[in-house]
């Protein structure tokens, strides 16, 4: 096959600038890997102990009489593994891993959080229905990560 000169000008052209719009595409895969969802706070992993308020995770209770709800999720338990809350209450859950990304599921509620090492994330729910409500860990995180689960009691 003859290919003249200018066609062979703008083919180059042509891969040239598919690689450019490859790499930019790279870039900002590469961007969105580096940043979490907006609103979610930085944490040092290695301090996660150290650090308030999560170095006395468990149950707040605001003012407004809503609760936050700080939690520490590491191989292979959630702290703490059982809160209480009278129906009705709104609970803020925060959530932080010092170890490996964990999962964060709250069974009849759509909880679904991902604890990630350097990030608290934060989800809402208001829990109208008593009963005791599973917290699991759906993100496999290693050998005990079936037993991984909590538990929220409303009473
Ligand atoms: Cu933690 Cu799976």
């Amino acid at each position: 096959m003859h290919v003249h000169k200018y066609e062979r000008w703008w083919m180059m052209f042509g891969i040239v600038m598919l690689l450019v719009f490859l790499s930019i595409l790279g870039v900002a895969a590469i961007a969105d890997d580096m940043n979490p969802p907006s609103g979610m706070q930085q944490i040092d992993p290695t301090k996660v102990a150290q650090t308030p308020p999560f170095d006395k995770p468990g149950l707040h209770r605001n003012a407004d009489g809503s609760y936050d709800a700080y939690y520490v999720a590491h191989v292979f338990a959630f702290d703490p593994a059982t809160v209480t809350v009278p129906a009705g209450s709104k609970v803020n859950f925060y959530v932080t891993a010092p170890d490996v990304v964990h999962g964060f599921f709250i069974t009849h509620t759509d909880v679904n959080m991902m604890a990630i090492p350097g990030w608290v994330n934060a989800q809402s729910h208001t829990f109208r229905s008593p009963g005791t409500y599973l917290l699991i860990c759906h993100e496999y995180c290693g050998i005990g990560h079936q037993n991984m689960f909590a538990k929220i009691e409303v009473r």
